[in-house]
């Protein structure tokens, strides 16, 4: 494999779609996988498959999503005949944490502590031995964070000096609409959750429905401000 060469990548993928950016990502590097937090972004399994079949899925398995998104990872496994790798925190780190804190500590202190050990520091061991992953993230997501999100970018929360990692985030581009134009005409299966207000999913007690002019991540971790509401995954996205 030729070395990646970053700026490159983003001329040529500068405003392009779903499918180009993904078929650049799956041929470059063959350690890469998906990103899957088991809602709209199933659409990158459905478009993924299409390109390679022997993709890569991983889903960050925190303990405390909703009973729904637990059914549609597993309707996806079987529907794309995929392996989902679920990835759990790690319990030495865990224990002591909810014993000391308990469970609902975020809605005091915020939610960094728990995203911390939930998510990024299990991402962080995970992405150690990839080239580059995949997300689903979406310009449109948040005029906060996200407005300038690239179609491909050096993952600057997650390079070491030892070893970058790219990052790409092929619906980057493209609307709510869009996507869901997509689950529509291919028939993806989606998140029952959809059908009852949520927009955005995350974990079910940092998640609500929201109303019809409501933007769609304000039901995330709506006690906090706009500006905070990443958890640690996408970091990169908050300037300073
Ligand atoms: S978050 O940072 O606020 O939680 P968001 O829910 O918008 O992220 O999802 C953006 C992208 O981050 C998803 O499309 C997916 O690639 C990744 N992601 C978020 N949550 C998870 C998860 N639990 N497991 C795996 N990937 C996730
Ligand atoms: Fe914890 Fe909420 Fe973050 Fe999930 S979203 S890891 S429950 S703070």
């Amino acid at each position: 494999m030729t070395a990646f060469d970053i700026e490159e990548a983003q001329t040529e993928l500068h405003q392009a779609n779903p499918r180009k950016i993904l078929k650049k990502a799956l041929e470059s590097f063959d350690t890469i996988a998906i990103s899957f937090s088991g809602a709209e972004d199933v659409v990158l399994i459905d478009m993924a498959k299409r390109i390679r079949d022997d993709i890569k899925v991983f889903s960050l398995d925190t303990g405390r999503l909703h009973p729904e998104t637990y059914r549609f990872i597993e309707k996806v496994r079987l529907h794309y005949r995929i392996e989902i790798e679920l990835i759990t925190p790690d319990y030495t780190v865990l224990d002591p944490f909810v014993k000391s804190k308990g469970l609902f500590s975020f809605y005091e202190d915020g939610h960094k502590e728990c995203c911390g050990i939930r998510k990024v520091e299990p991402l962080r061991k995970k992405l150690a031995h990839l080239d580059a992953w995949i997300t689903g993230q979406r310009k449109d997501q948040s005029t906060d964070t996200r407005q300038d999100l690239p179609e491909v970018q050096i993952d600057s929360a997650f390079s070491t000096p030892d070893h970058s990692l790219i990052k790409f985030n092929p619906l980057s581009n493209w609307t709510s609409a869009k996507v869901w134009d997509h689950i529509e005409a291919y028939d993806v299966p989606y998140n029952a959750l959809h059908e009852r207000g949520f927009t955005s999913i995350g974990c079910e007690p940092c998640t609500r429905p929201v109303l019809p002019n409501q933007h769609e991540r304000e039901g995330r971790w709506w006690w906090e401000a706009s500006h905070k509401k990443e958890c640690g995954l996408h970091v990169d996205n908050i300037k300073s």
